[in-house]
Parts: structure tokens; C-alpha cells; sequence
């Protein structure tokens, strides 16, 4: 479950300060599918890299899986987004000198699983999202975009995260990839019982989640 509770974030440069997040509290169950939407600079990626612990907020508590992240020192943040979370954002991010695979095998090197178990695990997340073995040995080059984000989501998996917080995950595929993209999002949350967050544009999809909030100003205006 987690749990935030008053949290802001103010950024300040020069003499202007921005309340980015503006005393936000909400809770999320696990397995749930969690949409954020709002107009740009209405704070949804500050949201979301205050979850996933790479900004520290300016007042408030966050609940992960029973953690108060707001506390964490940045070593165990560093452990914590790699072991609890996984990220999936718009331009994919892919390691573009990485095959599909490795990409995937990626995180969990980090996290220190042996070889021939990351590569049984990578091929089958990949095979869950739906690629094909020859599309695996692929290059980010040589993937369409839709295809790229199913690496990316596969990637977001191989740890096993808690939470996979996406930032607009659709916001470079046309609607029909999209919409396939947010099913499949929706059929993980489900099947990993993984709590997810995603930030999307797209009214149809948002209205498609457990859950949707909308931000203006950093603050929630309704769900
Ligand atoms: N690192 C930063 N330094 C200063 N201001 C920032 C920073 N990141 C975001 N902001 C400001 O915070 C507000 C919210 O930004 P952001 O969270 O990126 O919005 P969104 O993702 O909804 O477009 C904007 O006014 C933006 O300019
Ligand atoms: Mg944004």
C-alpha cells in the first residue's frame, strides 16, 4: 500500500519559488491501476519522482510498503528504487547499445541476481509483454516505438517492484499503441499485484484506471 501524506515540494531559483506539489495526501492499494492527468507544469512529474525517491520532498511522508521514504538517507534510497520500483517513461529509455535482452538483464545485475537467471527471467517478462525471441536479440534501433515501451515495461519488472510509476508511457505512440500499451499496464497491476502510477494526457485511457487524479497547480482537484 502506499501511503502519502501532506507532501509539497518547492523549488526555488533566484527570488521565485514554485510549490510544484502543493500538501498532496492519498492513498493507493496494492494491485491498483492509478492515473494522474493535469496540464503541464501542474506538477504530475514532480509527483512522481518524489514516489519513486528521486526528489526529496520539502515537507510530508511517504508510505511505501510500510517504509517512510521521506526519511531515507541515499543509500537506502538507491536500494529502494531499485528494488522496489520500476520506471517507464515516455522516450522508453532504452541502453541503445543493448539488445532487448540486455536491457532487460540490466536492473537485475544491479540487484545482483546470478546470470543465467537474469536471462531466464528477462526472456520471460519479454515474452509476457510480447516479443518475439528474434525481436529480443534487437537493438532499441531496430524496435518500433510500441515495442520499445514493451522492453521498458519488461525492464520495469525484472526486480519484481512494488510500484512502476510510468510518465506519460503513450506520450509518443499513436492511440490504437497506446491504448495496447495502458491493457497491458492494466493486465501486470493485476497478475504482479503491482501498484501502478501513470501520468497520461489521454482522457479515454485515465478514465480506464481504479483510480484517476487530477492535478492543477500542485494540488488535487478531483478524481
Ligand atoms: N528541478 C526544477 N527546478 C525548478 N522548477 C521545477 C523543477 N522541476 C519542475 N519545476 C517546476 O515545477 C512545476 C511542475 O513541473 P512538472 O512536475 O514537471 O509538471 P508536469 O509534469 O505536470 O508538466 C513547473 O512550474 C516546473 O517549472
Ligand atoms: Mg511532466
Amino acid at each position: 500500500m502506499i501511503q502519502v501524506k501532506d507532501i509539497s515540494k518547492t523549488f526555488v531559483s533566484g527570488d521565485t519559488k514554485v510549490k510544484a506539489v502543493n500538501k498532496i495526501s492519498f492513498t493507493i492499494d496494492d494491485g491498483q491501476f492509478a492515473s494522474i492527468i493535469g496540464r503541464s507544469g501542474s506538477g504530475k512529474s514532480t509527483l512522481l519522482s518524489l514516489l519513486g525517491g528521486l526528489e526529496k520532498p520539502s515537507a510530508g511522508n511517504i508510505e511505501v510498503d510500510g517504509q517512510d521514504i521521506a526519511k531515507m538517507g541515499d543509500h537506502r534510497l538507491i536500494s529502494y528504487r531499485c528494488n522496489k520500483i520500476g520506471f517507464v517513461f515516455q522516450n522508453y529509455n532504452l541502453v541503445p547499445n543493448l539488445t532487448a535482452l540486455e536491457n532487460v538483464m540490466l536492473p537485475m545485475e544491479f540487484a545482483g541476481v546470478s546470470r543465467s537467471q537474469r536471462k531466464k527471467r528477462a526472456e520471460t517478462l519479454l515474452e509476457q509483454v510480447g516479443l518475439t525471441p528474434d525481436q529480443m536479440q534487437r537493438k532499441p534501433g531496430r524496435l518500433s516505438g510500441g515495442q520499445q515501451q514493451r522492453v521498458s515495461i519488461a525492464r520495469a519488472l525484472a526486480n519484481k517492484p512494488k510500484l512502476i510509476l510510468a510518465d506519460e508511457p503513450t506520450g509518443n505512440l499513436d492511440s490504437n499503441t497506446g491504448e495496447m500499451i495502458f491493457d497491458l499496464l492494466h493486465g501486470l497491476a493485476k497478475s504482479e499485484q503491482t501498484t501502478i502510477i501513470a501520468v497520461t494526457h489521454d482522457l479515454s485511457i485515465a478514465g480506464k484506471t481504479d483510480q484517476t487524479f487530477q492535478l492543477h497547480d500542485g494540488r488535487f482537484t478531483g478524481r
